[in-house]
């Protein structure tokens, strides 16, 4: 027996160097109606293109070939409500069926091949159908999360031109009922580009009213639908589109092809999560997010698991031993979240006394990402599940993890504080500022040789020359990831922290350039700044810092609450902006940059250097007054 690692090393090794034998031989995984013939297209950098020739459809691979394979009564999903107090689960044959026919009410409005359908849902079965329904169809879907505002859809309206918007009456937050109707009425108001059809699914707890000849109720629509068959498309066409934050208020719309993801994710759940088909696995993600598409929907369907969905939180629904309750009684084998979520349990549970309480022998390993691990959070999760916790490192742009330990393969020790060892073909390289490789240890850019595996993104969305500038042409031949990071001697990646204005609060990338925009859009704003603070709790929080105009006499609390509802109302109740400070001016660069990173760690109380660069250093001692002040 060789040494843990060695499986991993050579077969990561292999992916590096004849990737199209290592891809081609994974695709088998997957049914094709026909075969690829051109493994990667590398003849147009940076735009490369997998499995070119090859055609199939991703709503078959999850569910018709697990049913005429022998999966039909085995349960493809539970969903497990406990802010409605409801539960319910679907076989493949059940949820193959219910999807034909949402797919067949799809198409009795037009929809095809390409169109692209926006679902605005919450964490319910019938959103999970209507992805695969879209899927089935050929037709693009693009899901927006629920606790984005009216303008955050409007903007994805406009971006994606849909001809359909799957809906229902609302979400169901623990302390109050969110009405999706009015915000999606709202966007549909404010967009340029005019929906033509919105199909609305009621739900109990908070009904929505009908626009007359364009809204849909979902249970009438889909009594009469005729079940509509899976339609081949091409490997390379787009599944979904996915916005995520840009550095301005417009979004990214991040493209997802088909093949290439179908087969990334099939092989990631065998070898990452060490996943056997038939068992269950738990992704408690939102299907808004790329880790809800990913791991509640296309890769344990896909794979032949039994997937969850989750509505309800890790705390207060009804306690801290929520997860231990699902896990236990639905004989999870693996639980996915993010960080916070761990922080929320451990602090209102610090010796898990509630894991006591389940039986979690079906329980084999906690996966973690969207923000960093935390040493802390990870050895208390370690020692009380008494299982593997693997840190894994994530973004919307690659759809699968960019570095994990190989739970199926051979695991590799778990390092705190790092993600481990990258995935097959990924080879990363840490970068200094000019794009020189930098030494074991030392923190830079992290950024990825070209070409990126199959999954990743091959675009952005009507914005090829924004995916070149935005991702592929800081460093030449590399994917810029935004992360900042180190390497160790043995090749294990911790990822540190953003290189650009992204923020991670409670595992939801935000924009502090777009806050920025909402902040400044005031009256009374002369200038502002965003900065991302830190959390014990949700990792770091927005803290807005305001110059006002001259002139300006309101009280600054005043001008506070009004920046706080305007951040609430125009980007969602997710962005977590609660705070802000008046201050008389903000430090800048002689250029006029503004000094965001050192008012960051001065607000975090770490260590930080005058800036040779500043205009005026006196500002920051200001700073730090305005900072202590607010804090005492
Ligand atoms: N619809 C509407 N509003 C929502 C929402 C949704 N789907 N999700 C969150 N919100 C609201 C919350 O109600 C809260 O509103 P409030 O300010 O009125 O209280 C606000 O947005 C902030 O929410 P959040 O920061 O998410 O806190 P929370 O207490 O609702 O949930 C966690 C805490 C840890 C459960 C949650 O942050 C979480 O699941 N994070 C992980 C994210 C993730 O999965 N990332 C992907 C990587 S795994
Ligand atoms: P998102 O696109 O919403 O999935 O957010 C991606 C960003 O979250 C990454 O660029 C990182 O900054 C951060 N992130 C995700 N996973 C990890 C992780 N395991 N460790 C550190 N940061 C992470």
């Amino acid at each position: 027996m060789g040494a843990a690692g060695d499986t991993y090393r050579a077969l990561h090794a292999r992916s590096l160097n004849d990737p199209e034998g290592f891809w081609a031989e994974q695709a088998k995984a997957i049914d094709w109606d026909k075969q690829p013939t051109q493994i990667l297209d590398s003849a147009n950098p940076p735009f490369y293109r997998w499995f070119g020739g090859g055609e199939l459809n991703a709503c078959h691979n999850a569910l018709d070939r697990h049913v005429d394979g022998g999966r039909a009564d085995q349960l493809a999903l539970i969903y497990d409500s406990p802010v409605t107090n409801s539960k319910q689960s679907f076989t493949y044959r059940v949820l193959r069926d219910r999807v034909a026919a949402i797919a067949g009410m799809i198409a009795a409005q037009g929809v095809g091949k390409g169109d692209r359908v926006i679902i605005y849902m919450p964490m319910i079965p019938e959103a999970v159908m209507a992805m695969l329904a879209c899927a089935r169809l050929g037709a693009v879907h693009s899901v927006v999360f629920g606790g984005f505002a009216a303008k955050e859809l409007a903007s994805r309206i406009d971006d994606c031109t849909p001809k359909l918007v799957l809906t229902a009456s609302c979400g169901v937050e623990p302390a109050r009922i969110v009405q999706y109707k009015p915000l999606l009425d709202q966007a549909i108001e404010m967009a340029t580009h005019k929906v033509p059809r919105v199909i609305l699914f009621q739900r109990p707890q908070g009904e929505a009213t009908m626009v007359a000849g364009r809204d849909l109720d979902w249970s009438e629509a889909v009594k009469d639908a005729k079940p509509a068959a899976c339609v081949p498309v091409a490997a390379t066409d787009p599944l979904y589109i996915l916005y995520t934050s840009g550095t301005t208020g417009y979004p990214k719309g991040v493209v997802r092809d088909t093949g290439g993801y179908c087969v990334a994710l099939q092989w990631s759940m065998k070898n990452l999560y060490g996943v056997k088909p038939g068992e269950v696995y738990w992704c408690a993600s939102d299907i808004g997010w790329v880790v809800g598409h990913s791991y509640i929907v296309y890769g344990p369907l896909i794979y032949g698991a039994t997937s969850i969905l989750y509505e309800g939180k890790p705390v207060g629904t009804p306690d801290a031993g929520a997860f231990w309750r699902v896990i236990s009684e639905h004989k999870a084998m693996a639980l996915f979240t993010a960080p916070t979520a761990f922080r929320a349990i451990k602090r209102e549970d610090p010796d898990g006394k509630l894991i006591k309480k389940y039986d979690l022998s079906h329980f084999r390993t906690l996966f973690l990402a969207g923000e960093r691990g935390d040493p802390p959070t990870v050895e208390w999760a370690m020692t009380l599940l008494g299982v593997r916790v693997v840190d894994h490192w994530w973004q919307t742009e690659t759809g699968w993890a960019i570095c994990g330990n190989f739970e199926g393969l051979d695991p590799m020790p778990v390092k705190l504080g790092s993600t481990s060892v990258p995935s097959p073909g990924w080879k990363l390289d840490v970068l200094d500022e000019n794009g020189h490789a930098m030494k074991p240890g030392e923190v830079g850019a992290l950024a990825a040789r070209l070409p990126l595996p199959p999954g990743t993104f091959p675009t952005l969305w009507n914005a090829d020359e924004r995916y070149k500038q935005g991702y592929m042409t800081e460093f030449p031949g590399y994917y810029k990831t935004g992360d900042a990071g180190f390497i160790d001697d043995d090749g294990y990646v911790s990822v540190m922290t953003r290189v650009d204005d992204v923020i991670n609060v409670a595992g939801h990338r935000l924009s502090t350039g777009q806050i920025e925009e909402v902040l400044g859009a005031h009256n009374d704003v002369a200038e502002c700044a965003v900065i991302g603070i830190a959390d014990e709790l949700k990792g770091q929080v927005p803290l807005g810092l305001l110059v006002l105009k001259t002139g300006v006499n309101r009280p600054d609390e005043e001008i506070v609450g009004d920046v706080v509802k305007m951040v609430r109302e125009r980007i969602g109740p997710v962005a977590f902006f609660k705070s802000a400070l008046v201050v008389q001016r903000l430090p800048k660069t002689r250029s006029g940059k503004i000094l965001r990173g050192t008012m960051q760690k001065i607000a975090d109380n770490q260590p930080w250097t005058m800036p040779a660069t500043i205009e005026d250093p006196a500002v920051l001692g200001e700073i730090a007054t305005a900072m202590k002040k607010e804090v005492t």
